[in-house]
């Protein structure tokens, strides 16, 4: 995988492109996950955690900053919109989860592209011509 291109047409396409993307996933990967409000970036990490059969419902995790779901590989679900400063990044210890042998799913992670090690793997939501229309592109860093 280094670059894929993908139109959705309904919440449901992006469901399946992002599990079909999930088998692709190994322990240790980093998926930075950028796109506007709405653009479905929480409805692409449900697509991830459904094909690796975490049984829990992705919320954004606004208030806790991480969630965590248990599938075939360990899930942490991260949200950087409301993080006002790369210090309550450090505080919460970012490095220990990237570090693990778990999935890093990080939405919003444009905002604090610094901290995010080279290799990563970047979805991107744009809006399409049409409401429910999005241009997804996954790039392998
Ligand atoms: N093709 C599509 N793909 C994904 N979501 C879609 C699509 N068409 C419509 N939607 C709807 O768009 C919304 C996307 O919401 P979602 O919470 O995933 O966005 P988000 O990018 O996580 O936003 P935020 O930045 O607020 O976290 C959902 O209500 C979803 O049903
Ligand atoms: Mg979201």
């Amino acid at each position: 995988m280094k670059r894929k291109e993908f139109i959705s047409n309904s919440t449901e396409e992006t469901l399946i492109i992002a599990k079909n993307f999930s088998e692709e996933l190994k322990p240790g990967d980093i998926v930075a996950l950028n796109g506007n409000l709405g653009s479905g970036k929480t409805i692409f990490v449900k697509g991830i955690c459904e094909g690796l059969g975490a049984k829990q419902n992705p919320l954004s995790p606004t208030f806790s900053i991480i969630n965590e779901y248990n599938g075939k590989y360990v899930i942490y679900h991260f949200d950087f919109y409301r993080i006002k400063d790369i210090e309550e990044l450090y505080d919460i210890g970012y490095e220990d989860y990237f570090n693990d042998q778990s999935i890093c799913l990080i939405e919003w992670a444009n905002l604090f592209a610094e901290i995010l090690p080279e290799n990563h793997i970047e979805v991107n939501i744009e809006f399409g011509e049409s409401e429910n229309q999005r241009r997804i592109v996954i790039e392998e860093k």
